[in-house]
């Protein structure tokens, strides 16, 4: 058995959405061993992203969102490597806009523990970015894949359609604030942080509204 490890790759593409494109570098997470992985986000270029596999069997696509910056790639990466994609179904209409059809195959609901070599990842839901936008919680690994929902400096945006600033608020306190402080915050844009470093900011972020 080899251990478990992280690798990321940062993809660049475009975010669009309301009728705006805006450019975009996107964090793509892969947790495994040397014999299979995950992927978390396949961003804007599958090719980038079945290199950095290397090999692996890839057991599974996750999605933390279906804006199209984050699933752009998901279905050219699904074809080539016979992963399953997945998806919170509350993301549905979001995923439709970028994807009318090819439907994610299998669903995220909360509470659902997905296994790479051996380490667990359990699905968190924490919508206000999106409907169905999830965390992945790895505790074995000190590491929770946050998506758009929580980044270094406060939470995802909530501006556009299919988004709620105190839903945000909601999943952000009852959901990853509550996760130990030295979890590893990575995030799908940027840089990563910990909880520890984010939570005593909470009360700024409701003040100022984002
Ligand atoms: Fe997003």
């Amino acid at each position: 058995m080899t251990a478990v490890r992280i690798d990321h790759v940062v993809t660049s593409g475009t975010f669009s959405l309301d009728g705006g494109t805006w450019d975009v570098d996107n964090n793509v997470w892969i947790v495994g061993d040397d014999d299979q992985a995950i992927v978390i986000d396949a961003a804007h270029d599958a090719d980038a992203i079945f290199r950095a596999l290397d090999g692996r069997r890839l057991t599974a696509i996750v999605c933390t969102h279906a804006h199209d910056d984050h699933i752009d790639a998901a279905p050219a990466l699904a074809e080539r490597t016979g992963a399953p994609v997945l998806l919170h179904p509350d993301d549905l209409p979001l995923w439709r806009q970028t994807h009318p059809d090819r439907a994610p195959d299998e669903e995220l609901a909360d509470g659902r523990e997905l296994v790479v070599a051996g380490v667990p990842l359990t699905v968190l839901h924490t919508p206000g970015h999106s409907p169905g936008a999830i965390s992945l919680s790895a505790p074995e690994l000190g590491t929770v894949f946050t998506g758009d929902t929580l980044f270094a400096g406060g939470p995802g945006a909530t501006g556009r359609s299919f988004s709620d600033f105190p839903t945000i608020i909601d999943s952000i306190r009852e959901r990853l604030l509550t996760l130990p402080p030295e979890t590893v915050v990575r995030t799908g844009h940027g840089d990563s942080t910990t909880i520890g470093d984010e939570a005593p900011h909470l009360d700024e972020w409701i003040a100022r509204g984002h």
